[in-house]
């Protein structure tokens, strides 16, 4: 069977490429997912060509025509991809052709070096929208969580050492908050997408009256006021892919949260915490061991974290030494980008179904957060409102703890006489301070984990989310 011949080497090459070189340069076993908007961006091409008098009415209805059957038949996975043909533009335009001679007018005034950014910015649109939604599920669910055990408190850590007391929710919430920036980021990050750099041509735009502004507001690359987005530098519109390093490093920063809250699941998920159990269904079994339930999909969400910085690493060591403005080097772009944006929204929506299924062990949570040493923080306050320099009244109840632990009893057993020998300043009342549901009543600053706080921080949420 002929092959079909490459469009880009029509005329000047006296031969196709050899078969390795045809393996070598091809992209469309990667980019033939543009081929939505390659199609959209083609059809709008003509409308504009239509406008402009490069093509008739009847080119363009024959255009519109082929480019529509054509993506259907994509859609419906009848469509044969050559890649003899390198990439999606020149597989979809070769058939276009062969459908519609018209189709060897649609390639006017346009490169397929503003083609390929113009298609991959408006794929990173439907992307970066997406995500965000994702996103938002994400809190919602971590918002469910919390507030379906907003009464439990558990131990808070630093340096994997027992801190202060916390709610559940509140530990939750700090996650949401994350999200929440990565979120503001991700639509941050929209707003450079959007930039239509159609027309730009090869490198320094056309001769020919091309309509850019109706291209763009075709497409959708509109501001608030419907006034059109354009490139404004037809070199960097065809040789920058800043939007797209944009948003795999928010979606690697993403990506670092989510590792983060996966961690704290597979550690709360340890015969050792036991704080949660997940959900059967979000966990495997061992080939060997049989008592075994592995938290794999926490540890995976970890784990994808390491491809996802590393797609970033490569798309900016990529751009790094590329001298203005197109090179062929831009096609090692696509399989980063779409790789990081498939597996940070998989990620997403995992995570979301598996803080769904998620249950809290209240006890253990109580029993841990009932360690006395855990309100050290609020005893020392609690000689601070007595006048106590809070140097002074931090090393007294380092000495209290020294003593207690000498003495083989907890903090809160000991006597007021213990007590007062450390700093006479002790009261009859320092013995109330243990309690731990006064001791979280007693926290009202803003973004504490006091009671109110962590309620109205939930209520606030869920008005957001919901
Ligand atoms: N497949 C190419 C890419 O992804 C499309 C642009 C090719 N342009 C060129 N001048 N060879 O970058």
């Amino acid at each position: 069977m002929k092959k079909a011949a490459p469009v880009s080497r029509s005329g000047r090459f006296a031969a196709g490429p050899s078969a390795d070189v045809a393996r070598f340069t091809e992209s469309i076993s990667f980019d033939w997912r543009l081929w939505r908007f390659d199609i959209l961006g083609s059809l709008v091409h003509a409308t504009m060509l239509r406008k402009i008098g490069i093509i008739t009415t009847a080119e363009h209805r024959s255009i519109v025509k082929e480019l529509e059957a054509i993506g259907r038949e994509i859609h419906d996975g009848k469509f044969t991809w050559k890649p003899e043909l390198e990439d999606v533009h020149m597989n979809i335009e070769a058939e276009l052709t062969r459908r519609a001679p018209a189709g060897a007018k649609l390639h006017t005034g346009r490169s397929r070096n503003d083609q390929v950014a113009l298609d991959m910015r408006m794929w990173l649109r439907c992307e970066v929208l997406d995500l965000a939604s994702a996103v938002r599920d994400l809190q919602a669910s971590l918002v469910g969580l919390g507030g379906r055990y907003a009464d439990v408190i558990l131990p808070g850590y630093t340096h994997m050492q027992r801190a202060q007391p916390v709610y559940f929710a509140h530990h939750l919430l700090a996650y949401v908050e994350m999200f929440d920036r990565d979120y503001q980021r991700l639509l941050d990050c929209y707003q450079r997408v959007n930039v239509c750099p159609l027309g730009c041509g090869a490198i320094a735009g056309s001769t020919l009256p091309l309509d850019r502004e109706m291209t763009a507001r075709l497409l959708g690359f509109v501001d608030a006021k419907n006034r059109p987005l354009l490139c404004q530098n037809s070199m960097d519109a065809v040789s920058d892919r800043d939007f797209a390093v944009e948003f795999c490093a928010h979606a690697a920063l993403l990506a670092v949260h989510l590792s983060r809250l996966a961690e704290d699941l597979v550690l709360w998920s340890t015969s050792e915490f036991n704080f949660v159990r997940i959900s059967d269904a979000y966990t495997t079994g061992s080939s060997l061991m049989p008592q075994k339930k592995n938290p794999d999909v926490a540890e995976l969400a970890r784990g994808k974290s390491g491809r996802v910085i590393g797609n970033l690493m490569a798309l900016l060591t990529l751009l790094k030494g590329l001298p203005m403005t197109y090179n062929r080097d831009l096609q090692e772009d696509k399989e980063r980008l779409f790789d990081t944006a498939d597996h940070v929204r998989a990620t997403v929506n995992i995570m979301a179904a598996m803080l769904q299924q998620t249950t809290v062990n209240a006890e253990v949570c109580q029993a841990a957060a009932a360690d006395p040493l855990l309100l050290a923080t609020d005893l020392a306050d609690y000689l601070v409102c007595k006048g106590v320099p809070f140097r002074q009244a931090h090393h007294a109840v380092g000495t209290l703890v020294g003593v207690a632990e000498k003495l083989g009893k907890p903090l809160n057993l000991l006597s007021l006489a213990e007590f007062q020998a450390v700093d006479a300043r002790f009261g009859k009342d320092v013995l109330g301070m243990f309690e731990l549901q006064s001791a979280m009543h007693r926290k009202q600053l803003p973004g504490s984990p006091g009671s109110k706080e962590v309620r109205k921080q939930l209520a606030r949420w869920r008005k957001e989310l919901c």
